[in-house]
């Protein structure tokens, strides 16, 4: 029995190791040394191969190495073939750090302060207090619960709005297209950490930003294709929004010349708010591995209605 990885090869190497410590009956390859095909039971890729059933035909599970899986084209996947994606405490922790430094970053006008030094200003801002910066989330799954109980200690009134009801500790939560537009109009700092489906596809749009109190500013986290990047540069442009953090684009990375670059706006970093990590991934693989062969039900298996 064979686990194939089909990602990173440098971080291929640290999984194999921890394979061989922890898994010792099960052999572990990297793409694209698949040894022979009929021995594949699990595949872990950030990217499928083409044509996967065929190449691979005793495959039992593919495990996505992200969080997100919509990378992967649902329709083209074998129906009995479980898509389970990555739910390890690394990817979590890894979040909950990137969006308290943007909503930090946004809340302190980092952004102005970073153009003003460019330009030699001296010019401070007047303080805005925490418990009068309202925090949203899109999404409040996985990440979007563990950012906002991270937030929690600053004081910051939380929100989120998610597509089912969801009831959390001091946040006021918000459900449904009907809700969205109240909880947007209590948003100064507006998250996004919805998965990419066609439900979210374009969601971080100029009619949603219209619906922000002026001067509010969005992060987004979740995938690239959820935002009208032209509109995203109206607003700022017009003082609708007051800034950005953006950790993801589309495409990756956005081509030269790209006016996100450059915006003093905008900050922009490449698709790192969080990262899978290779202990706690493994554990999460070999965990699900064993359920699986108990006949138990596998935490993170892919709705294919849903699409996430
Ligand atoms: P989850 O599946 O745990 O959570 C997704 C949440 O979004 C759920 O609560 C879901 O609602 C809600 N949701 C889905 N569709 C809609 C919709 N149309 N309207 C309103 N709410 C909706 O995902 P995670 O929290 O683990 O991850 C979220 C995304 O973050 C990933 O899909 C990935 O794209 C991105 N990501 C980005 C990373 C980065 O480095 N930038 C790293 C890791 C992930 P419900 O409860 O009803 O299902
Ligand atoms: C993920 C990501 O989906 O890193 O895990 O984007």
């Amino acid at each position: 029995m064979t686990f194939l990885y089909k990602a990173d090869p440098v971080r291929g190497a640290e999984w194999a190791e921890l394979f061989a410590r922890k898994a010792a009956d099960l052999s572990f390859r990297i793409w694209p040394d698949t040894g022979r095909p009929e021995d594949i039971r699990y595949l872990g890729a950030w990217l499928p191969p083409d044509n996967l059933a065929e190449t691979f035909p005793n495959l039992e599970i593919l495990f996505s190495l992200g969080a997100g899986i919509d990378q992967f084209d649902l329709s083209a996947l074998p129906e009995h073939l479980p898509l389970v994606r990555m739910i390890e405490p690394g990817i979590a922790e890894g979040m909950t750090e990137y969006v308290t430094m943007a909503v930090l970053a946004l809340h302190r006008d980092l952004l102005p302060y970073i153009d003003q030094q460019r330009r030699a200003v001296w010019h401070g801002m007047r303080l805005v207090p925490a418990a009068q910066r309202r925090i949203g989330v899109l999404g409040l799954g996985m990440l979007g619960q563990a950012a906002l109980e991270k937030l929690r200690p600053f004081g910051f009134p939380l929100s989120g709005w998610n597509r089912s009801p969801r009831v959390i500790e001091a946040v006021d939560t918000y459900s449904g297209a009907s809700e969205l537009p109240g909880f947007l109009a209590a948003c100064d700092i507006l998250i996004c950490l919805l998965p990419l489906t066609d439900e979210t596809r374009g969601i971080l749009n100029e009619k949603l930003f219209a619906q922000l109190p002026r001067g509010a500013a969005v992060i987004s986290a979740g995938r690239g294709g959820q935002l009208q990047q032209d509109d995203l540069l109206a607003a700022l442009d017009s003082g609708r929004l007051s800034g950005a953090v953006l950790d993801v684009t589309d495409p990756e990375p956005l081509p030269a010349g790209h006016p996100f670059w450059s915006h003093p706006k905008i900050l922009l970093t490449p698709h790192i708010a969080s990262m899978t990590r290779p202990e706690t991934a493994v554990d999460h693989v070999l965990d699900t591995i064993r359920r699986h062969r108990e006949g138990l039900p596998l935490i993170g298996t892919v709705d294919r209605m849903r699409g996430y």
